[in-house]
């Protein structure tokens, strides 16, 4: 257009000249009209060629603005002004295309990191530009709080990994104490000056980890003290069998106890492991807790007879609840056990079962030896026990109790336990007559 308006210039001060000849009937004179039309004509053309130009600049800007509709360029004009309108609306529609494509992008990863259980942080020169949901609750930080490492941190060996990253531009992991929890730390560089931290609590891990190595060093001392009872008892019976047959017998009887108590042991482990699996819905039913009960009352009554402890059940009538059976018969059966065990000749038992609401409420009470108060949370711990050497002597591993919390714990139910030491202990069971999800 401008080249057009050029070309046209010379024709218009020569239409000029020509008027001012004619007009003015001298040629210096009509050359200073020519010359001044010219440039009032060439000064009305680059206003409007301004003009558009701003409003194709006006146009163009709202490229970025990410809100506007779809940005076209429209401009009135020659061909090449619309030819230039098309080709920067082209290109306006490509860049909305990819701003779009870039806001999905980035909703994806944000929610990829905002779902992550593993704390994400970025901190960039200025301090904390990003925190997702996990390192927010870890360090109890805002999305954006422009902190300093150390600050939002909290611990000098985290926040030190963070410069070390940043200086050396190399990955680098640490692990660190942060109060009670143990954490493990990855702090790389992203971009220049950003650094990404990625913390991970191994508290909970590690816990498990040493709850799974004491379980193991525990149930291997507990088997190997039957198993190293049956070998000695054998190898002496082999010498008994030959010159003292009454002391044969007896060894012989002594060998089956150890064999009971080996089997015993072995039953209660496999309780636990199938107990900890958790869920179990297959095989519940509705299970009277009356008839479990009548059933290990009388299932307990040698021992209770031997120890002359009297076991009284007040039945009220039946009390059904939605349970597997099997569970419900190792909580009575070991809580009526525990309660004939940890008592005097002439001490008493009794048990009841009642419903209250949705809930059916179990209770084992006895006036035996009570449980101390430092010992009534860990006594539901797998191989706890008060008394080693008596519960030891009564055939008792520390099984019982981490067998009956498993199994009130996957039928959603809660125990608990009151006592005074000396006088007797109330263990009580609340099941949820419909079942549950249970843990
Ligand atoms: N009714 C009770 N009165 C007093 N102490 C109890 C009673 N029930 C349990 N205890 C204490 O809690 C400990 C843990 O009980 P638990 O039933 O888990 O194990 P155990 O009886 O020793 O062995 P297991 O039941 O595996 O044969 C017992 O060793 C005992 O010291
Ligand atoms: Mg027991």
């Amino acid at each position: 257009m401008l080249r057009r308006s050029l070309l046209v210039l010379p024709l218009l001060a020569l239409a000029a000249a020509w008027l001012g000849v004619r007009l003015a009937a001298s040629p210096a004179v009509a050359m200073l009209l020519a010359g001044a039309i010219g440039l009032a004509v060439a000064g009305a053309l680059s206003a409007v060629a301004e003009r558009r130009l701003s409003r194709v600049a006006d146009r163009v800007l709202r490229f970025a603005d990410a809100d506007a509709g779809a940005a076209t360029v429209e401009v009135s004009g020659s061909r090449q002004w619309r030819r230039l309108a098309g080709a920067l609306t082209a290109v306006g529609a490509s860049l909305r295309q990819r701003f779009a494509e870039l806001a999905d992008e980035r909703a994806r990863v944000e929610r990829l990191l905002d779902n992550l259980p593993t704390a994400m942080l970025l901190f960039t020169t200025d301090g904390l530009a990003y925190a997702n949901p996990a390192a927010q609750e870890m360090f109890s930080c805002d999305r954006q709080a422009h902190r300093t490492p150390l600050r939002v941190l909290g611990v000098a060996g985290l926040a030190d990994a963070v410069t070390e990253a940043r200086e050396t531009d190399r990955t680098v992991e640490v692990e660190v104490q942060r109060g009670d929890r143990e954490l493990v730390a990855r702090a790389s560089v992203a971009a220049a000056g950003e650094v990404a931290l990625v913390v991970t609590d191994l508290t909970e891990t590690r816990r498990l980890e040493e709850v799974r190595r004491d379980f193991v060093t525990n149930a291997s001392h507990e088997l190997k003290t039957p198993v190293a009872g049956i070998q000695a008892l054998a190898d002496s019976l082999i010498l008994a069998l030959e010159r003292d047959p009454d002391r044969a017998r007896t060894m012989v009887w002594r060998l089956q106890q150890e064999a009971v108590r080996l089997a015993q042991l072995v039953r209660d482990l496999l309780d636990l492991a199938r107990l900890e699996e958790g869920l179990a819905h297959s095989g519940r039913r509705r299970v009277d807790l009356a008839d479990v009960i009548r059933a290990q009352v009388n299932g307990v009554s040698a021992l209770a007879e031997q120890r002359r402890v009297a076991v009284a059940y007040d039945d009220t009538g039946s009390a059904p609840v939605v349970a597997l059976p099997e569970d419900l018969r190792l909580i009575v059966a070991n809580l009526l056990e525990n309660a004939v065990l940890y008592n005097r000749p002439g001490g008493e038992v009794r048990v009841r079962a009642r419903r209250r609401g949705g809930q059916v409420e179990l209770e084992v009470a006895d006036n035996g030896l009570g449980v101390p108060e430092a010992d009534r949370d860990r006594i539901f711990e797998r191989f706890y026990r008060v008394d080693k050497a008596r519960s030891r002597a009564a055939g008792g591993t520390g099984l019982g109790l981490a067998i009956v919390r498993h199994a009130v714990a996957r039928h959603g139910g809660d125990v608990g336990v009151s006592s005074v030491l000396g006088e007797g202990s109330t263990f009580r069971v609340v099941l949820p007559v419909e079942g549950s999800e249970g843990r």
